[in-house]
C-alpha cells in the first residue's frame, strides 16, 4: 500500500482528549477508486479536499454508504478496535442494496490497520474518549443519467471524540413520520436515511425533544430505532430490544450489548415492543430504564419519553441498580483492554 505521509502534523493544533465528536480530522486518510469494474490500489495520504465537480453522481442520486467504529487506547499505549470485521460485513450489505461495488477484506480491514497505526497519535488516551472511524463509499462518476454509477470512492478518515451526548436525553415517540419501510433501506447505513430523518428530528427538537424513537411505518406502534442509536427497555429485570430486521440498523453496539447481558445472566428478550407495552408498564411502575446505544453515543440513557402529550419521567437509577450504567461499563472495560475478553472482540493493532 502507498503511503504518503503528512510533512507536519495537526496535533501540535489538536488535544485528542478534547476534541468534541467529529470536529478534528485526523492526519491521514486512505482512499481507494473503483473504475472499470475493479478496485485500484488504496492510498493513504494526508487528509484533505478532494476535486470533484457538483456533478458528483452521489450527490444527485444518493448512492452513498458509511460505517462509524471506533479506535481504543489502554493504558500502556496499546491500540485496539473492536468487532471491525462486523463493520465490514455491515458495509457490504450496504453496498449490494445500494447496487454499489463490494469492499475488499484487504482494502477495508487492511487498509484501517494501517491507517490507524500511522495515525496512533490520534488516538485519545483520556478515559471515555476515543478515535471515532468513518470508513465511506460513495459514487464519483460525473454525469447526469440516473443509473448506477461506474465509479467509486472508498475513503477511511478519523476523528479524535469525546461523548456524543453529554446528558440524559428527552425523546419523542415518533406517530407520524417513517424512518423506513419493508424492502427499502433502513437495515444499510446509506447517507438517504440520516438526511431524511432530519427534518422530523428537526420538528422534535422544536417542540423541547433531544431525538426520536422511529416507530414502524404502519401503524406507528412499534419501537424500531432511535436517531443513532438501537434501543432497549428495561420492564422489570427484562431487558426488551426490538428484534433486527430490514427497516432497523443491526447495531453492533446492541449485539454486543444483548451478549454481555446474557453472560450476566440478565434476561433478554429480542422482541416487538409496544406504545402500549410501555405504558401498561410505566403504570404498573415497572418501566426502570429506556436508553439508545450505538457506537458514537455507547449507551445514553433516556429521562423523558413522550407519546403525543402523555410523558414518560424516568428517574435515574443509580450504579447498583442500573443496567444501562452496569452495561455501559462491561463494554468499555471490554473495548479499552480494562477486562477479560471473553467473546474475542478486542482487535489489537
Ligand atoms: N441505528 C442507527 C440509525 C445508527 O446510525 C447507529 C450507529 O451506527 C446505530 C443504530 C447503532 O449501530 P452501532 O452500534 O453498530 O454503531
Ligand atoms: C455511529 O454511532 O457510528 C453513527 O453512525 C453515528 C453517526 C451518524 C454520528
Amino acid at each position: 500500500m502507498e503511503i504518503n505521509k503528512i510533512q507536519h502534523s495537526k496535533l501540535d493544533k489538536v488535544d485528542p482528549n478534547n476534541s468534541a465528536f467529529g470536529v478534528n480530522i485526523s492526519d491521514h486518510m486512505l482512499i481507494c477508486v473503483f473504475k472499470d469494474g475493479k478496485w485500484g490500489e488504496p492510498v493513504i495520504m494526508p487528509y484533505g479536499g478532494m476535486n470533484y465537480s457538483p456533478a458528483l453522481m452521489a450527490i444527485h442520486y444518493g448512492q452513498a454508504i458509511f460505517e462509524g467504529m471506533k479506535a481504543y487506547k489502554d493504558s500502556n499505549d496499546n491500540v485496539f478496535l473492536f468487532r471491525p470485521e462486523k463493520n465490514f460485513e455491515r458495509f457490504n450489505k450496504s453496498a449490494e442494496r445500494l447496487a454499489m461495488p463490494k469492499i475488499t477484506k484487504e482494502i477495508f480491514l487492511d487498509g484501517l490497520l494501517s491507517l490507524i497505526d500511522l495515525d496512533r497519535n490520534w488516538v485519545p488516551t483520556k478515559e471515555g474518549n476515543s478515535l471515532y472511524i468513518r470508513p465511506t463509499m460513495f459514487a464519483s462518476e460525473e454525469m447526469f443519467s440516473a443509473r448506477i454509477s461506474n465509479e467509486y470512492t472508498f475513503a477511511i478518515m478519523t476523528s479524535p471524540a469525546n461523548s456524543y451526548y453529554d446528558k440524559p436525553l428527552k425523546i419523542k415517540i415518533e406517530d407520524y413520520y417513517t424512518r423506513a419501510v419493508d424492502g427499502g433501506v433502513g437495515f444499510t447505513k446509506c447517507a438517504g436515511n440520516y438526511g431524511a430523518s432530519f427534518y422530523p428530528t428537526k420538528l422534535a427538537n422544536e417542540a423541547g425533544y433531544d431525538q426520536v424513537i422511529w416507530t414502524d411505518s404502519k401503524e406507528h406502534l412499534y419501537f424500531e430505532e432511535s436517531g443513532t442509536m438501537n434501543v432497549m427497555v428495561r420492564i422489570g429485570d427484562v431487558l426488551y430490544t426490538p428484534p433486527t430486521s430490514n427497516t432497523i440498523l443491526s447495531g453492533i453496539t446492541r449485539d454486543s450489548l444483548v451478549t454481555i447481558a446474557k453472560h450476566n445472566k440478565i434476561e433478554v428478550k429480542e422482541e416487538r415492543i409496544s406504545v402500549d407495552d410501555i405504558f401498561n408498564a410505566y403504570k404498573s411502575g415497572n418501566l426502570k430504564e429506556i436508553f439508545g446505544c450505538g457506537t458514537a453515543v455507547v449507551i445514553n440513557r433516556y429521562s423523558h419519553v413522550a407519546y403525543r402529550d402523555f410523558i414518560m419521567e424516568l428517574p435515574e437509577l443509580d450504579e447498583k441498580n442500573s443496567f444501562a450504567i452496569f452495561l455501559k461499563k462491561q463494554l468499555v472495560d471490554l473495548q479499552t483492554n480494562k477486562s477479560e475478553d471473553p467473546f474475542g472482540w478486542r482487535y489489537k493493532v
